[in-house]
């Protein structure tokens, strides 16, 4: 299905690696231009390297090194571009924990990361979109907003601070100019992230990083875990001009581990 997006250009956030490359992977196989975003300069060179041998039609991949999180990359983005037509905010998630151990800074950084960056990411491009009569943003945030995980409190906190302010913004005066924002909110995904909780779960628990693996993946009713490149085609699908009529919603990719009917 061609996604009627060749030629756009998009901001992906957080796309070095995992889920945030696999979004910028969809979009230039779909012939869109990419801007993307991670603070690694090495592995952010090799991804754009591999993009740029996936783009289509003349789709160019432009990349740059900054803490998104920060005002100050954020200016540096901007810098570069504005008037982007699809936007995809992604960082990384905050630590697991003990709430009795938070304080005040620990909270301020998760609801940075993972709300009010994606909140002035959307102010800032949202209103040219709706000028220019198309626009789609799409925020990477977590299963844990619908299902959450108990050592994941700022996760599950922040992100649904997002959740609800998404919510009420897409369903504004932007919806009937064209624009459209979800979040999509993965369960278990194979990334450099889930790796790393999976060694601490493996090393907490004295089993192997297999097992751990088995157990978890025997869990989710698909029986795995979803690829990057699963995650990025939805990912594109919602940037597409056939998902125009589909805003403000919360789409759960995870095998079915979520177990409500709502
Ligand atoms: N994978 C899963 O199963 C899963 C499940 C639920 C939720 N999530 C959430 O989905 C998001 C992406 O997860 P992932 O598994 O794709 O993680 P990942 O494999 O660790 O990739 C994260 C990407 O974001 C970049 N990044 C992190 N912090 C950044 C920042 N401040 N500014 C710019 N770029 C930044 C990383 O590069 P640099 O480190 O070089 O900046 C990397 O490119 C996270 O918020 C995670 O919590 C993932």
């Amino acid at each position: 299905m061609d996604l009627g997006i060749a030629g756009r250009t998009a901001l992906v956030c957080g796309a070095s690696k995992g889920l945030g490359y696999g979004c910028a992977l969809a979009l230039v196989r779909e012939g869109v231009n990419v801007l993307i975003v991670a603070r690694g300069q090495e592995a952010l060179d090799s991804a754009a390297a591999q993009l740029r041998t996936a783009a289509t039609g003349g789709a160019t991949v432009r990349a740059l090194a900054t803490d998104i999180t920060t005002e100050a990359g954020r200016a540096q983005v901007f810098a570069l571009q504005r008037d982007f037509d699809i936007v995809v905010t992604n960082a990384g998630g905050p630590p697991p924990g003990d709430f009795r151990d938070w304080d005040r800074e620990a909270w301020i950084k998760a609801v940075d990361a993972n709300m009010l960056t994606p909140i002035e990411l959307i102010k800032a491009t949202v209103d040219g979109m709706a000028q220019r009569g198309f626009g789609r943003i799409v925020n990477i945030t977590s299963s844990s907003v619908k299902s959450p995980i108990d050592i994941l409190g700022l996760s599950n906190g922040a992100r649904s601070g997002l959740t609800g302010f998404v919510a009420g913004v897409a369903r504004s005066s932007i919806a009937a100019k064209g624009v459209t924002i979800n979040n999509l909110l993965p369960g278990k995904f194979d990334t450099d992230r889930l790796g790393g909780t999976i060694s601490a779960a493996a090393k907490k628990s004295g089993k192997s990083v297999d097992e751990v693996r088995r157990v978890q993946q025997a869990q989710i009713p698909a029986g795995r875990y979803g690829t990057a490149e699963e995650f990025g085609a939805i990912c594109a699908f919602l940037c597409s001009v056939q998902a125009g009529y589909l805003t403000g919603q919360n789409i759960l990719p995870d095998g079915g581990a979520y177990p409500g009917t709502y």
